[in-house]
C-alpha cells in the first residue's frame, strides 16, 4: 500500500530497504490487483493506476518488464509437498495464457519485454496461503544474496566459519546500519564482518583473531572482501581479544569506541 499516512502500512521505500538488509526475506512485492480471473486483474491494474508509470506517456514508459507466474500449495499439481516455496510451479503454458488474457493491460506498456533483467518484474501468484484469489504483484526488492559470502566460495578457509544467514541475522538483530563501528573479537574468517559490509558499505569494522596466518590467513580474508567489492575491515588484528593492549589497538583502528 502506497499510503504513507496510514500507520498500519509501511511505505514501499522502507520495505525495499528492509528487504535488502534482511536475509530472512526472499523478496517483497507490492500487490497491484487481486481477483478470480486474469482479465479482472488487468482491469483492476488499469483502474487503480498502480502501473501507470510503465504506460505510454508514463514516467517510466521505456522501462522493460516481464510477467512470471508462481503457483503455490494446492495450486501446484505436485501435491506431495505442501511447504510454500518448496512446492512452487511456474508452468509456461499457463504463463502465456495469462499474458494473453491480460493483454488489455500490457498493450498499454511503452517498454519492451525483457525476460532476464527487466526494470519491472510482475508476478502472478496463485494458491497463496490465506488468499483464494489470484494476485498480481510487482517486485519491490529481493533479499540479500547471502550465497555471495558462502564459505565454500571464499579464499579464507577455516574449520568454524559462521553460516552466512546466521551472520546476517546477527547483524540484523544488532541493527547494523550507516557508519556503525563493529568489533568482532573472535573474527575467524570474518563472516560477520562480510555480512555487515554487505548490509552497510559505510560501516567500519575490525576483527581480532588469535590464530596466526597459517591458520587464519588475513591476506585471504582481505581478498574475500575486495573480490566482492565489499568495504574491507579497518584492521584484522592478530592477538588475544581479552588483552587490553589489543583492544586499544582495535579502538585506534576506528578512532574511538565501537557501537557493536
Ligand atoms: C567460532 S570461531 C569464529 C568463526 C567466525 N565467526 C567465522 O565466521 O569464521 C572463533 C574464533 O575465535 C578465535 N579466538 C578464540 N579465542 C580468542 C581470543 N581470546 N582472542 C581472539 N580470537 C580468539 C579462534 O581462533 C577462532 O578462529
Amino acid at each position: 500500500n502506497n499510503n504513507d499516512n496510514d500507520n498500519n502500512n509501511i511505505s514501499s521505500d522502507l520495505l525495499t530497504i528492509a528487504t535488502q538488509r534482511c536475509s530472512l526475506i526472499r523478496a517483497s512485492y507490492e500487490i497491484v490487483a487481486e481477483g478470480d480471473e486474469y482479465e479482472e486483474l488487468a482491469s483492476q491494474a488499469i483502474l487503480n493506476g498502480s502501473l501507470d508509470d510503465f504506460m505510454i506517456d508514463g514516467n517510466d514508459e521505456n522501462a522493460s518488464w516481464r510477467l512470471r507466474l508462481r503457483q503455490y500449495g494446492s495450486m501446484s499439481a505436485n501435491g506431495k509437498e505442501k511447504r510454500y516455496g518448496k512446492n512452487m510451479r511456474s508452468p509456461l503454458s499457463q504463463e502465456r495464457y495469462a499474458v494473453d488474457e491480460m493483454k488489455e493491460l500490457f498493450i498499454q506498456f511503452g517498454g519492451e519485454v525483457n525476460l532476464k533483467r527487466p526494470d519491472c518484474s510482475l508476478y502472478l501468484f496463485e494458491g497463496l496461503k490465506g488468499r483464494k484469489k489470484k494476485v498480481l504483484g510487482r517486485l519491490l526488492s529481493k533479499g540479500p544474496n547471502t550465497s555471495l559470502i558462502a564459505p565454500k566460495t571464499r579464499k579464507c578457509i577455516t574449520n568454524t566459519p559462521l553460516c552466512p544467514i546466521a551472520a546476517f541475522n546477527m547483524c540484523n538483530l544488532a541493527r547494523v546500519k550507516g557508519d556503525t563501528k563493529i568489533l568482532d573479537p573472535f573474527a575467524g574468517s570474518c563472516a560477520i564482518l562480510l555480512a555487515a559490509a554487505m548490509i552497510s558499505p559505510s560501516c567500519k569494522t575490525v576483527g581480532i583473531e588469535i590464530s596466526h596466518n597459517g591458520i587464519v590467513n588475513r591476506g585471504d580474508i582481505i581478498n574475500d572482501f575486495t573480490s566482492r567489492n565489499l568495504t574491507v575491515p579497518a584492521a584484522i588484528i592478530r592477538g588475544d581479544s581479552t588483552n587490553n593492549t589489543i583492544r586499544d589497538m582495535a579502538r585506534a583502528a576506528v578512532g574511538g569506541e565501537f557501537d557493536l
